[in-house]
């Protein structure tokens, strides 16, 4: 079995649907400059404190994901990560859905406005993490995770360019433990963002999954939730 593609791999098969969608109709969401500015702001209008569901209801189709594709669970066994957290409150729900399972969540986001917010949003909850950190920085690290959760932030880092989704996909493909489930939220239907997600995460090696999330009358949209494992993982 061949190994997961390299970040120049991942970033050539990205290239035309860059051309084809994210470069033609530029939007400056992949920057930094544009979320810390949107963070810092008194009035927060362009960075609102959850984008697309609500923490609750993502946390329920997290539980859902690891069910039906995750492995392990033990109680203290879970770890949690947070991609591109922002102010959203997901980690702390996460922590209310899984319960004594999960050990802890690390959020993630390279906003130090966002963190900074969020922290103080959470505190006292010990089982939150901080990490300020550019996922779209060759060669990023991030710490080993059984469950990495995206609530909009791949829906950003695409604007950034085919590169820096090169290095956001990869970062998070080699964070994930044996087991571990990627879950990525989005309005993005499959025949837009499998693609994207197919780059890093081919098909001998890895399955996906589309679902369409459950929700009341009062939300207008329809979101999708991502789910991607190990071909020798379970599910
Ligand atoms: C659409 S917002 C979603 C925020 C949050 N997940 C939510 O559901 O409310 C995208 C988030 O991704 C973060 N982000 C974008 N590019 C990033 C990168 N390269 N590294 C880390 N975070 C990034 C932004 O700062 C922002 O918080």
């Amino acid at each position: 079995m061949r190994s997961d593609r390299g970040a120049a791999a991942v970033t050539a098969l990205l290239r035309r649907w860059h051309a084809r969608h994210a470069a033609a109709h530029p939007l400056p969401l992949g920057t930094h400059a544009y979320w810390q500015q949107a963070y810092a702001a008194t009035d927060r209008g362009r960075a609102p404190s959850e984008w697309f569901l609500e923490a609750a209801a993502a946390a329920d189709e997290v539980c859902t994901a690891h069910r039906l594709h995750g492995s392990g669970g033990e109680t203290g066994a879970l770890r949690a990560l947070h991609v591109g957290c922002g102010t959203s409150h997901l980690g702390a729900a996460l922590a209310d859905a899984f319960g004594p399972r999960l050990a802890r969540v690390v959020n993630t986001d390279f906003s130090a406005a966002a963190l900074a917010t969020l922290e103080a949003e959470l505190a006292g909850r010990a089982e939150q993490e901080y990490l300020l950190s550019d996922m779209s920085s060759e060669g990023c690290a991030l710490p080993q995770a059984d469950l990495v959760v995206d609530k909009g932030t791949l829906d950003a880092v695409v604007f950034a360019g085919a590169p820096s989704t090169a290095n956001f996909l990869c970062a998070v493909r080699d964070c994930m433990a044996p087991g571990a489930v990627y879950v990525h939220f989005t309005e993005e239907p499959p025949d837009y963002r499998t693609e994207v997600i197919e780059a890093a995460f081919d098909a001998e090696r890895w399955r996906i999954a589309a679902a369409t999330v459950e929700d009341d009358d009062s939300v207008p949209n329809t979101y999708f939730r991502y789910s991607v494992w190990r071909r020798e993982d379970v599910g």
